[in-house]
């Protein structure tokens, strides 16, 4: 899905001021974060999301980004790189990053289960074999706690904000008002409401065949806090404890995730 050549044409990818990127590690719930962000861009603009690219930035054939320059204004690019690895233009142009996280215990037995339940795509052994591949990072995208050490560091930065699912899942109307507002779309109290009822787990799920064809019921498993509990065995769960302070204690990140 990300090919060397499609990486290189990434570089000379041309960002607008009114981009807007998505970054989260995969399975912290970058398709919830966009449906949101496609609903309130609908709601000012009546411009409907109906992307004819795979919405993920680095993924697709290198002439993609030829293509997306015909996608009206603002573009929503999804990604799940690094904030060093996203093409230059996008912070010379401004562009607006939204930045989603999840507790890595939950993130990582949500990706365990996407790899084991989507057919057409590697499946693991156990979770205890997804388990340790996932704390040596050798998993797609690489590791989790390399990419939050690396968005850690723009916590701050003017245009890029951070959101927790957490967060989202305990008030999905305050969430999308942020959002909303960090956007800079002025919408009504009503419109907010509309958006977070549209937006819902069991609102986004019995939709999802719509919405995202055969794969729609993977992506849409559970969406709940807490469900580490299910797999995680007391050792690992110590264990990605330990991880979790060697990476992320005394970290702005460390200190906002719900862990
Ligand atoms: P689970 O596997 O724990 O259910 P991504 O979109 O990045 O692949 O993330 C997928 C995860 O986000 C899945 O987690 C999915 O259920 C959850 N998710 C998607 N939409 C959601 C929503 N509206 N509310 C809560 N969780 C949601």
């Amino acid at each position: 899905m990300c090919t060397s050549e499609t990486f290189q044409a990434l570089d000379t990818f041309e960002a607008r001021s009114d981009d807007i990127v998505l970054a989260s590690y995969p399975k912290c719930g970058s398709n919830w974060l966009l449906h949101i962000v496609s609903e309130l861009i609908f709601a000012v603009s009546k411009i409907k999301y109906n992307y004819p690219e795979f919405p993920v930035l680095e993924c697709g054939d290198p002439e993609k980004y030829q293509r997306m320059k015909q996608f009206s204004s603002p573009r929503i690019l999804a990604t799940h790189l690094h904030y060093d690895k996203l093409p230059g233009s996008i912070f010379e142009n401004n562009a607006k990053i939204l930045v989603l996280f999840r507790n890595p215990k939950d993130t990582a037995v949500s990706f365990f289960h996407f790899h084991n339940d989507v057919p057409d795509i590697p499946s693991y052994g156990s979770w205890d074999e997804f388990f340790r591949q996932f704390m040596k990072g050798q998993v797609s995208w690489g590791s989790y706690f390399d990419f939050a050490i690396n968005w850690n560091k723009h916590i701050d930065d003017a245009n890029v904000k951070f959101i927790l699912y957490e967060d989202l899942k305990e008030n999905l109307t305050s969430g999308v008002k942020q959002i909303a507002e960090f956007l800079g779309f002025s919408l009504t109290e009503e419109q907010i409401e509309t958006i977070s009822t549209r937006s819902t787990f069991q609102a986004m799920r019995a939709k999802s065949q719509e919405t995202h064809g055969a794969v729609g019921r993977f992506l849409f498993r559970k969406g709940e806090v807490g469900d580490w509990k299910n797999l995680f065995r007391e050792t690992q769960s110590q264990a990605m404890d330990e991880k979790f302070q060697e990476c992320l204690a005394g970290t702005s990140l460390g200190a906002k995730l719900k862990y």
